[in-house]
C-alpha cells in the first residue's frame, strides 16, 4: 500500500495560516520604494481609493511554467487594499478588463487545445513558448473617475513570463503600452498624485514613469506569491516601511545593456550565444562604461532616513570587516537599511570592473533616532579573479579600495587594502574553454564611475596591508576513473542492512546489477506512466511533482524512491487528487498541476469509484527569487526555504527542484524571476540561506538549478553559450559554488544548454573537475527534464545542436537522468563495457556504480530521517 502524504481535510490547515503569515512578512520586505516625494505611506482611512492597471485583479503572483506554485488562492491586490480598509473606487473598469481578458483567453485555450491534441506533450512545449498573455488593458474614462478620492490614485503595471520564452523589448511586455501611458497621463492630471506600482517579475522600461510629472512615487512590488496582495497593502499604508533593495540594474533604456542586440533571439540567432560581454554583466558594466542606470544595483528607499558611519575596516587573518554604525535620522517612521561593501580591484595584467559587491548586510527594524552597529565580513581571497593563461584565481597586486554604502552608486571609501605581491590563490585547470575566438569586452578606465570627492576620499582613507601570509593556496587534485566497487559480502545486502550498520553502501552497490544501477540512475516517466505524463508533473508517488526515483529496488533491496518537487516559489504539487481505498492513486481525477492540462491533452478522466476518497496538498506560493533577494535578508530567506521544507515533510518530498540561480545576464531572459540577481555573490548567498532552511528539515534537501549559463529561454534546450572561461567561473559559476561550500545542498540540477560546444549534463570537467573535485560538492547531480531527448519533451524542429547523451550523463558524472525513460536504462546499459572506439561514452562498471551510489546515499539519508 502507498504512502499517501497528503491530508483528506479540504479545510485550510493552521500550517497554510502560519506559513501565508510569515510568507507576508518576508514578501513586505523584499519590495523596494523606488521614488516618493512624500505621498506614500497612505493613511488605510477607509477612502475610496481609485486603482488601475493590469494588476490589480489580475496581480501576478509569480511567473508561468514550473516554477508556478499551486496554492490554494491568491490574494490581489484589490483584496489586500480592500483587507486594509479601503473601498475601490474603480470597480467598472476593473469589470472590463476581467471581460477582456476571459474572452482572450476563450481564444487562446482553443487555439492551445488544438495544438496539443495534435502534438500531444510536445505541443506542451509550444504553449511554454507562446504562452496566454492578457490583452491590453481599457481606456480609463472620465466615467471611471468619478466618485473616486481625488487625492491618490494607484495603478498597477503587471507583466508575467516563464520557461520555454524570453520576454520581448516591445509594449505591453519590457516597455509600456501606449494604453497604460495614456491611462497614466490620465490619471496625473486628475488626480493629485498617482502611485504606480509595478507587480513584475522583473525590469521593465520606467523612462515613461520617471518622466512624468504627477506620478509622485513608483513602488516595486514584485511578485510576491499568495499573499501578494495583502504585504503590498501593508508596505502602501505604512504597516512595514519598505526595506527591499534592487539586485540588478535597472537601465535608463534596454539598449543599455550590453548584451542588447545579441541576446537569445534578438539577433536572429537562438543556436549560438557569444557572451561578448565577458565580466560586464550588470553594474559591473554600467559602472565601468560611464553608463548611467536609471535605478542602480543595490538601490532602494524608505519612508525614513538612515545615516551610515564607517567606524572601523580591521584585517583578521584572511578576512577583512568593515563595522558600520546606521542611524535612523528620521522623524516619524522605523525602518531597515541595508548597508553594501564593495571593492574596486587595482588594475594589472587582467582587467578589472570598477568594483565588485564584496559583502552586506541589513539592519533590524530600527526606531526614530536608533542606531546598530553592522558588521560586514568578506575573505580577502574573495577579491581574486581568474586568470586563463595560469589556470588560476590571482589577487594582483596594488590597492584593494573598499567602498561602503547604501547602493552601487552611493558609496564612499572606507579603506584601501594594500597588497605588495601578486598571489594565486586557486590553483586550478582550465576547464571550460572556448570553443571559438571570442573576442571580449574590456574596460577602459577613464570611462570608470567616479563622484565629486572620490579621489579626495581616497587619500584620506586608511591604509591596510595584507601580507601575503593571510591568503593561502588552495590546489586543485583531480580525480580519476573511479575503481570498480567490489564486496566480499556473498548473502544478499539490502538498504536495512546499511541502516543497521552491518554493511556498506559500497557493499550494496557492488551487489547490484548493471540494470539494477541503470535503473537507479534514471527517473521512473518510463512506458505507460511516461507517454501521458507532462513535463513538470511525472511523478506517481506525489501527484504533480515533477518526478521520482525508481522504485524498482524496494523490495528486492529495500531502497526507497524519493519525490522530486519544483519550486522555487514555494512546492508544485498538485493542490488535490484521487486515491482508492487501499490508496492507490488514481491518475486524472483530481486537479492536475497544470491546470486543466489533462483535458487539453484529451485525457479522458476516469470513473470514480464509489469509495474513492480526495485528498489535498495546498502549499504556500512564496515570493518570487527575485524578490527573497531584493530583501538582502539572509535570515529572511532562510525562513522562505524552511517554509517549503516544512512543507516537503508534510508531503514526503526529498528534493526541491530550487532555488534557481542563473545570472540576470540580460532583463529579456523570461526566467528571470526564478533567479536572484545580476552579482553573483548576491545568488551564491541567496541560495546558501534558501538551503539552509530547506536542509534543517531532516532528508529534505534543495537541487540547485540550472548549471550552468542557462541565460536565455528562446531555444533553451538546445543553445550552445560561448563564453571565457574567466567569465564562467567568475560571473556564471561563483554563485554555485559559494552555495555549495557555504550550505551542501543535496543536489544539483544541470542545464539543457552546450557549454562551449558540449553540453552541460555531459561535461566531466563542469561536473566533476570543478563541481565535486574543485569545489568537494558530495551531492547527486541530475538532469533538466528531458535534456537526454526522447519521452516527447522537444518541440517539433530541427535543431543546430542535439540532446545530451545518457551514458554521457554517467560518464560526467551526472547521477541522474529526470524524468527518464526506459530509452535512457537501455542506453546506460548498452554503454557498460563497450568499445570506445564506437561508443564515445563507454562507460566502466566503477562510473556507473560511482553515480547510482550518490543516489543510494540519498535514499539512505532520507531513510534515516524517515526512521528519527
Ligand atoms: C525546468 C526545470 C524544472 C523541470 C521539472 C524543466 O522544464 O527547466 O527548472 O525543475 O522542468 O519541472
Amino acid at each position: 500500500m502507498a504512502v499517501i502524504y497528503a491530508t483528506r481535510s479540504p479545510e485550510i490547515s493552521e500550517r497554510e495560516k502560519r506559513n501565508m503569515e510569515r510568507s507576508r512578512r518576508i514578501a513586505a520586505q523584499g519590495m523596494v520604494l523606488l521614488k516618493n516625494d512624500g505621498v506614500l505611506p497612505l493613511p488605510a482611512d477607509g477612502r475610496k481609493l481609485a486603482v488601475f492597471g493590469s494588476g490589480v485583479r489580475r496581480t501576478v503572483k509569480g511567473g508561468t511554467g514550473s516554477g508556478d506554485v499551486n496554492s490554494r488562492s491568491v490574494y490581489t491586490v484589490e483584496q489586500g487594499l480592500v483587507d486594509a480598509g479601503f473601498t475601490i473606487g474603480s470597480a467598472s473598469w476593473l469589470d472590463r478588463f476581467d471581460e477582456a481578458c476571459s474572452s482572450a483567453m476563450g481564444v487562446y485555450m482553443e487555439k492551445i487545445s488544438a495544438l496539443i491534441r495534435e502534438k500531444g506533450p510536445a505541443g506542451f512545449m509550444e504553449v511554454m513558448e507562446n504562452p496566454y498573455r492578457d490583452p491590453d488593458v481599457p481606456e480609463i474614462t472620465m466615467e471611471d473617475l468619478t466618485g473616486a478620492d481625488r487625492s491618490c490614485a494607484v495603478y498597477v503595471i503587471s507583466r508575467n513570463s516563464g520557461e520555454g520564452a524570453d520576454r520581448k523589448a516591445v509594449p505591453g511586455d519590457y516597455e509600456l503600452t501606449e494604453r497604460e501611458i495614456q491611462n497614466l497621463e490620465a490619471l496625473t492630471a486628475g488626480f493629485e498624485h498617482t502611485v504606480v506600482v509595478l507587480n513584475v517579475g522583473g525590469v521593465i522600461d520606467t523612462s515613461c514613469l520617471r518622466g512624468m510629472d504627477g506620478i509622485s512615487a513608483i513602488l516595486l512590488m514584485s511578485q510576491a506569491g499568495n499573499i501578494s496582495g495583502l504585504a503590498l497593502a501593508d508596505v502602501l499604508t505604512g504597516k512595514v516601511n519598505p526595506s527591499g533593495h534592487l539586485t540588478a540594474t535597472w537601465a535608463e533604456r534596454f539598449g543599455d545593456y550590453p548584451s542588447a542586440e545579441t541576446f537569445s533571439y534578438r539577433n536572429g540567432d537562438v543556436d549560438d550565444e557569444y557572451y561578448l560581454e565577458g565580466i560586464y554583466v550588470g553594474y559591473r558594466y554600467f559602472d565601468s562604461f560611464g553608463v548611467t542606470p536609471a535605478y542602480p544595483f543595490g538601490f532602494g528607499g524608505s519612508y525614513t532616513e538612515f545615516a551610515v558611519t564607517v567606524k572601523s575596516v580591521e584585517l583578521q587573518g584572511g578576512d577583512v570587516t568593515v563595522s558600520a554604525l546606521v542611524k535612523n535620522t528620521g522623524a516619524k517612521y522605523a525602518g531597515r537599511e541595508v548597508v553594501q561593501a564593495y571593492v574596486s580591484q587595482p588594475e594589472g595584467s587582467l582587467d578589472k570592473p570598477y568594483q565588485v559587491l564584496a559583502g552586506y548586510a541589513k539592519t533590524d527594524e530600527l526606531a526614530p533616532g536608533a542606531e546598530q552597529c553592522l558588521t560586514i565580513t568578506f575573505p580577502v581571497s574573495s577579491l581574486a579573479s581568474y586568470d586563463e593563461e595560469k589556470a588560476a584565481y590571482l589577487l594582483e597586486k596594488g590597492e584593494y579600495v573598499v567602498r561602503v554604502g547604501t547602493h552601487s552608486r552611493n558609496t564612499h571609501i572606507a579603506a584601501v587594502l594594500t597588497l605588495d605581491e601578486t598571489i594565486i590563490t586557486e590553483q586550478l585547470k582550465n576547464n571550460l574553454v572556448p570553443d571559438c575566438d571570442l573576442s571580449v569586452l574590456k574596460a577602459d578606465r577613464s570611462a570608470f564611475f567616479t563622484y565629486d570627492g572620490e579621489a579626495a576620499e581616497k587619500e584620506k582613507a586608511p591604509v591596510i596591508a595584507v601580507p601575503a601570509s593571510a591568503v593561502s593556496l588552495f590546489t586543485a587534485v583531480y580525480s580519476g576513473t573511479p575503481e570498480a566497487l567490489v564486496t566480499d559480502k556473498t548473502e544478499k545486502v539490502t538498504m536495512q542492512d546499511v541502516l543497521a550498520g552491518t554493511a556498506t553502501l559500497d557493499d550494496l552497490t557492488a551487489q547490484l546489477t548493471v540494470p539494477e544501477l541503470a535503473d537507479l540512475c534514471v527517473g521512473t516517466a518510463r512506458g505507460g506512466f511516461g507517454s501521458q505524463s507532462t513535463i513538470g508533473a511525472a511523478s506517481t508517488a506525489c501527484p504533480g511533482a515533477a518526478g521520482d526515483t525508481t522504485s524498482a529496488l524496494l523490495e528486492s533491496r529495500g531502497v526507497v524512491n524519493l519525490v522530486l518537487a519544483d519550486g522555487p516559489a514555494g512546492l508544485r504539487l498538485s493542490p488535490s487528487f484521487v486515491a482508492d481505498k487501499d490508496n492507490n492513486i488514481i491518475p486524472g481525477l483530481g486537479q492536475s498541476a497544470f491546470g486543466n492540462m489533462d483535458q487539453l491533452l484529451g485525457i479522458a478522466k476516469p470513473e470514480r469509484p464509489s469509495d474513492a476518497v480526495d485528498y489535498y496538498q495546498y502549499c504556500t506560493a512564496i515570493p518570487i527569487a527575485t524578490l527573497l533577494a531584493q530583501t538582502w535578508d539572509l535570515a529572511a530567506i532562510e525562513e522562505a526555504g524552511d517554509i517549503a521544507g516544512e512543507e516537503m515533510e508534510e508531503f514526503g518530498v526529498t528534493l526541491w527542484l530550487a532555488p534557481g540561480m542563473n545570472i540576470h545576464r540580460n532583463p529579456l531572459c523570461g526566467r528571470n524571476f526564478e533567479y536572484y540577481s545580476e552579482d553573483p555573490l548576491v545568488a551564491g548567498l541567496c541560495a546558501a540561506a534558501d538551503t539552509l532552511g530547506v536542509q534543517k528539515h531532516p532528508g529534505c534537501g534543495t537541487t540547485i538549478k540550472h548549471f550552468a549559463l542557462n541565460n536565455q529561454e528562446d531555444n533553451r534546450t538546445h543553445s550552445n553559450a560561448h563564453c571565457t572561461e574567466r567569465a564562467i567561473r567568475e560571473i556564471y559559476l561563483k554563485g554555485f559554488e559559494i552555495a555549495v561550500k557555504r550550505s551542501a545542498p543535496l543536489s544539483l540540477m544541470t542545464s539543457y544548454n552546450l557549454i562551449n560546444g558540449q553540453h552541460s549534463a555531459n561535461r566531466y570537467e563542469l561536473l566533476t573537475s570543478i563541481l565535486r573535485d574543485e569545489w568537494g560538492f558530495g551531492g547527486v547531480v541530475m538532469t533538466d527534464w528531458g535534456t537526454t531527448g526522447g519521452g516527447g519533451f522537444d518541440a517539433p524542429k530541427e535543431y543546430k545542436y542535439g540532446n545530451s547523451d545518457t551514458a554521457g550523463c554517467i560518464k560526467a558524472g551526472n547521477d541522474l537522468t529526470m524524468p527518464g525513460s526506459q530509452q535512457d536504462v537501455d542506453t546506460i546499459i548498452a554503454a557498460v563495457g563497450a568499445d570506445p572506439a564506437e561508443n564515445p561514452f563507454a562507460l566502466t562498471l566503477g562510473e556507473l556504480q560511482a553515480c547510482a551510489k550518490r543516489v543510494l546515499a540519498l535514499a539512505e539519508k532520507r531513510e534515516r530521517a524517515v526512521r528519527r
